[in-house]
């Protein structure tokens, strides 16, 4: 979350998932997040209003093709699938443009959408903000890097890792907005690939350009030092970027 000096304030997020979290305390906040959220459900049947909640309730629960408690999980997931991924690409990918000013010129500068969306995608893959959310179940025996994985075994994969692999592309740690990236794994791969990537585009293609734009002078308040990253959370990012302009 970026927060303003000298036009001041601090804004913190303090209602996303904690990634070092209890599995108790994880179940504790999920159940009263879904309690809140099946509440908003039953309120927006009685008091309908131009909203996605509102829309799932008469377009499919109303037919009988979503229960209550399914519209209420949509919600969740696309608070946390849709809301706290990009907000959170958004927050560090000014820290990194603020960070690389002759990158950044690159997107204020530009009128042309295709330098802007290649951009975008480098920006996806060199902060690759999915960590630890990419599981999947071996469904046969299978050997990987010399290692044996059975059927039914559970394996993690490292987004961060796989986007820095000099296999893939040159000079991996460096971010070069210039570059083709395409083919880089920030929206995971396969059948489970983000289900909102296209979504996620559009809205740091518009976001990223506009902050440069409107903000010339947009600079990091604070010495690097002093930002707080979220180590800590499932979606990695900073907890709060004090900017001045
Ligand atoms: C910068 C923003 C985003 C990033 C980096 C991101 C990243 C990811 C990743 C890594 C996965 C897991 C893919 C896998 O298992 O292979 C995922 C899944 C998913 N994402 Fe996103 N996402 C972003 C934005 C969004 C948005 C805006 C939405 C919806 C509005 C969304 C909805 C979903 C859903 C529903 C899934 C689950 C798909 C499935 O399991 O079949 N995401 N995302």
């Amino acid at each position: 979350m970026i927060c303003a000096r000298p036009a001041s304030g601090s804004v913190r997020r303090s209602t996303a998932p904690r990634a070092d979290a209890s599995p108790q305390d994880k179940a504790q906040a999920s159940g009263a997040l879904f309690g809140y959220l099946l509440g908003l459900v039953e309120h927006k049947e009685r008091q309908p209003g131009d909203d996605l909640i509102s829309r799932l309730l008469t377009e499919r629960v109303a037919k009988g093709e979503l229960s209550r408690e399914e519209a209420a999980m949509n919600g969740m997931i696309l608070l946390f699938a849709g809301h706290e991924t990009t907000a959170n690409m958004i927050g560090l990918g000014t820290l990194a443009l603020l960070r690389h000013p002759d990158q950044a010129a690159r997107i204020r500068d530009t009128d042309d959408p295709a330098v802007v969306a290649n951009a975008v995608e480098e920006l996806l893959r060199y902060l690759s903000i999915a960590r630890d959310m990419i599981v999947r179940v071996a469904t046969e025996d299978l050997t990987i890097g010399g290692q044996l994985i059975r059927a039914g075994e559970a394996v993690t994969v490292n987004l961060p890792a796989a986007n820095r692999d000099t296999a893939f592309l040159d000079q991996p740690d460096t971010v070069d907005l210039g570059r083709n990236t395409r083919g880089h794994l920030a929206f995971g791969y396969g059948i489970h690939q983000c289900l909102g990537q296209n979504l996620a585009r559009v809205e740091l293609q518009v976001a990223l350009p506009a902050l440069l734009r409107r903000l010339p002078g947009l600079r990091l308040a604070v010495p690097l030092e002093d930002v707080k990253f979220r180590h800590d959370m499932s979606a990695y990012g900073v907890h709060e970027l004090p900017a001045a302009w």
